[in-house]
């Protein structure tokens, strides 16, 4: 069995963003940017990179209609900055105008890293208090309390075998079944907006490591619909899958130029917009889910201070929210840097900040001002400025930031219900 490329529960990945968009079908985000009425900061700096199907939730915050975003966190540890982006994107589109819904991915963290339900409890709430500090609005909740959830994850499981899942993921017949029960949950995560609102585009903001995951549940998403549309040469044609009889009938009687056939209605004289809208009613009277096929949208990773993944494995690597003032001085005073070997050539050809950790935070969460940041990018490339005084601000930037966001920790641990 090849390894998969893609393993969301390895923590040592690089990954390659050109390949992966031939490799798996994820396009560029840049050509849909001009179809936003406005362009989040993530997107504008090149930190989100790709996505699937992004127009459809473009196309809903430019008419205004309804559409839902959706992310997890496993709770196996403290969040830390590493954990900002995603949370960003999905309070950005919160303001768009989408349904908001973060879910804590309690039975993942149990099944995957062994952690306890008690203590799944306790990270859950620190990653919901970020989100809050945040400015989030909309639902939130723990998987192993969803019973609506599990359910459709059972439905959904109807629709995935072994040999898909080894072929994803590279489960071997030595994978736990809990594994894969987590796996399908996150299906119905990514779905579940849908059944407790309407059925609407749902985007998932995710890492690249994701990935598996997205594509696993655009293939449910289908297979769980009742009827295909697809334009023809000159007509609509509806295809049932497994559609109860009846529900193809009122499909016919639903357009006055239709044909039924075995299996299929054919439309003439109607957009294929307005099909797939009624379609979608129908479907969903005769007890059909409808779902859209879910969008995502993928970002790089903020590097640790390390140099590699910022990951909880290694301490040194990240910065948690209530670190004390005096380790994230010093934790940023030694994050590896784009500097030279010497002050003297770092002046003369300057340093490279697309390879520093530092820029890079700076880049990510620390700096909101662009003049600000391309001013740091300049100092840096020119040789103007040198790490150890960069290092400095940057701690000063960081401290103050967390300070501020502790307080807005603290004060959202009111809202929180895990
Ligand atoms: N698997 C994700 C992680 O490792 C967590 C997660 C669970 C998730 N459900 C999700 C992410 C739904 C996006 C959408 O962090
Ligand atoms: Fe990084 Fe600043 Fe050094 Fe440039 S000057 S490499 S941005 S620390």
């Amino acid at each position: 069995m090849p390894e998969p490329q893609i393993n969301p529960w390895s923590s040592n990945q690089s990954v390659d963003v050109e390949k992966l968009f031939s490799d798996f079908g994820i396009d560029p985000i840049a050509p849909v940017i001009p179809e936003l009425p406005s362009v989040p900061y993530f997107m504008r700096r090149g930190i989100v990179v790709g996505h699937r199907d992004y127009r459809q939730i473009a196309a809903a915050i430019r008419n205004h209609t309804p559409f839902h975003v959706l992310t997890g966190f496993m709770p196996s540890g403290h969040p830390h900055l590493g954990h900002l982006m995603v949370m960003k994107e999905v309070v950005w589109h919160v303001e768009q105008g989408g349904n908001g819904y973060v879910t804590i991915a309690d039975r993942e963290a149990h099944a995957v890293r062994g952690i306890s339900w008690e203590t799944c409890k306790e990270f859950g709430k620190e990653y919901l208090a970020c989100l809050y500090a945040l400015g989030f609005e909309g639902q939130t909740y723990s998987q192993s309390k969803n019973n609506r959830l599990k359910d459709l994850a059972f439905e959904a499981a109807t629709k995935v075998n072994f040999s898909e899942l080894s072929a994803i993921y590279g489960f071997s017949p030595e994978t736990n079944l809990a594994h894969a029960d987590s796996v399908i949950t996150q299906v119905a995560d990514i779905l579940f907006p849908q059944i407790d609102r309407e059925p609407a585009p749902t985007v998932v903001p995710v890492g690249i490591d994701q990935d598996p995951h997205i594509r696993l549940t655009r293939g449910v998403a289908h297979k769980l619909r009742m009827f295909t549309v697809e334009e023809r040469h000159g007509f609509i044609s509806v295809r049932s899958k497994n559609a109860p009889e009846q529900a193809l009938d009122a499909v016919k009687a639903a357009f006055p130029d239709a044909k039924k056939y075995e299996g299929h209605v054919d439309i003439k004289g109607a957009p294929c917009s307005d099909v797939s809208a009624k379609v979608r009613l129908i479907e969903r009277a005769h007890g059909g889910f409808a779902f859209y096929t879910p969008s995502s949208t993928y970002h790089i990773f903020m590097p640790g201070l390390t140099g590699g993944k910022m990951s909880s494995s290694i301490p040194e690597s990240i910065i948690s929210f209530y670190e004390p003032e005096a380790t994230i001085r010093k934790k940023v005073m030694s994050g590896i840097t784009g500097g030279k070997m010497t002050r003297e050539e770092q002046k003369r050809r300057g340093g490279e900040p697309d390879k520093c950790s530092l820029y890079l935070l700076n880049l990510f969460h620390m700096v909101s001002d662009d003049a600000e940041l391309a001013e740091i990018r300049r100092k840096c490339v020119s040789g103007e400025i040198m790490c150890g005084n960069c290092k400095k601000e940057t701690a000063e930037r960081v401290v103050a930031f967390l300070k501020d966001f502790r307080e807005k920790m603290d004060a959202a641990a009111e809202k929180i219900e895990v």
